[in-house]
């Protein structure tokens, strides 16, 4: 393949290095402003190109070397060449850019992570041919791995065993192995396509896992109300320890990925919703539900994951004097119930990537909230949601909280207040 000579001198929102070659914008991933480079092109699309890094000829002086032997081909991290701090600017322009088109050129907050290495609490395995590994950057091309250095270390130690798992059972039909660690216990679930039910009678060797839970799933993906889940060894329930309280956790149900950044936007948000009446829409297992509603006057929780809401349910066990009601239902369909029963002060949003219906956004807006929090790991429907809500709200606070640090993916809170109160 033909070399052709770059200078990088911009980075995409989705983390690539940008140059231009014979007049055209080409992304080459991986590569940082000011580099100069050798590339070959390997995908020509209409109005721009892909690079591949063949050869640095000036590198950055905020170049390092990444610690995992996978990051020039994995598809996961974008950063692990960039110092952290110098990742975080990035990252913090590339926020400000997206945030300019909903009209906000305002100071970002940056909250950094604790750790760079071994913050994942999840990951998500591909499986070929009885191998499991991820895919290569933009594709669907398999590549096997026997670690990955941003998950904890107590799921790399697990990786060995599932792969020798999954040797001595021959399984058909296996599509993705999900392993999640909840405070120090692991369940590991093994999801297979729909139709491809295997006897549960039948498995060699579960007792591998020692301690940690095992779970067989038959579906899309794990997180759905579609997909059935069977435990088939260990406790059916994880239990995490947050702020003392020992929470019950569903391996099927969201949870943030970076505990501890996690507890700091909890806090966050807790702090901002003291004394109020407050709606958390989309509230996965009820945990922050519930450390709101330690400082605010009232909570209702809006999740429709069905053992999602049921975990969040059991909170209730916690104390006598909860000031929470769990609601199990879709937010576009449950919140205009919640605010014609109740005066809400304050709407905490934080949905799945795809962002907010926009009839969620018009109920806001036909509404009295005096604040909105916005909770969003997608800059671009949350900007699509912004110039939405902009009609009657005003963007006060931007914070942006490293949730998923080396690669381009971040975790914003935005703070907005109603102009028309
Ligand atoms: C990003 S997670 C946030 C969970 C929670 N705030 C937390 O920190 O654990 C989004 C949640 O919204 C739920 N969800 C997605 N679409 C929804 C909808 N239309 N109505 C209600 N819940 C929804 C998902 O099941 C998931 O639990």
């Amino acid at each position: 393949m033909e070399k052709k000579i770059v200078e990088i001198f911009d980075i995409s929102y989705e983390g690539a290095g940008v140059g231009k070659l014979d007049g055209q914008i080409v992304f080459v991933p991986k590569t940082l402003p000011k580099e100069q480079l050798e590339i070959s092109v390997v995908k020509r699309n209409s109005n721009f190109l892909i690079g591949r890094l063949e050869k640095i000829l000036k590198g950055s002086e905020i170049r390092i070397k990444p610690f995992c032997p996978y990051f020039d081909v994995c598809g996961g991290c974008d950063f692990q060449h960039c110092d952290y701090l110098q990742e975080i600017q990035i990252k913090k322009q590339i926020l400000a850019k997206e945030l300019g088109k909903a009209e906000f050129n305002g100071e970002i907050e940056t909250v950094l992570s604790d750790k760079r290495k071994n913050y994942r609490n999840k990951i998500k395995l591909e499986v070929k041919d009885g191998e499991i590994g991820y895919f290569r950057q933009k594709s669907h091309d398999f590549f096997k791995i026997e670690q990955c250095p941003v998950a904890s270390e107590a799921i790399n130690e697990i990786l060995p065993v599932v792969k020798r798992f999954i040797d001595l059972n021959n399984f058909k039909a296996l599509k993705n192995v999900y392993i999640k660690q909840v405070d120090k216990r692991l369940g590991v679930c093994f999801l297979f396509e729909k139709n491809g039910k295997k006897s549960l009678n039948n498995i060699k060797k579960i007792e591998l896992f020692g301690e940690n839970s095992v779970y067989f799933a038959y579906g899309d993906v794990l997180e759905s109300n579609k997909t059935d889940v069977f435990c088939v060894f260990g406790s059916a329930k994880l239990h995490q320890i947050l702020k003392g309280l020992d929470l019950e956790v569903d391996v099927s149900s969201f949870n943030q990925i970076n505990d501890e950044t996690a507890e700091k936007l909890y806090e966050c948000i807790v702090d901002n919703t003291a004394n109020k009446r407050v709606v958390n829409a989309y509230s996965g297992q009820g945990f922050l539900t519930f450390l709101i509603s330690q400082k605010a006057k009232f909570v209702y929780g809006i999740e429709f994951q069905v053992s999602a809401h049921e975990s969040a349910e059991k909170l209730k066990n916690l104390s006598d004097d909860f000031k929470f009601e769990n609601i199990c239902g879709k937010v576009e369909e449950c919140l205009d119930v919640v605010l014609l029963r109740d005066a809400i002060d304050i709407i905490v949003l934080d949905p799945a990537r795809e962002g907010c219906q926009k009839s969620v956004l018009n109920s806001i807006l036909n509404s009295k909230i005096e604040q909105v929090i916005y909770v969003s790991c997608n800059f671009a429907t949350l900007v699509r949601d912004l110039k939405i809500l902009k009609e009657n709200y005003k963007i006060e606070r931007v914070l942006m909280f490293d949730m998923f640090p080396c690669t381009a993916n971040m975790e914003t809170v935005v703070l907005l207040s109603n102009k028309c109160n």
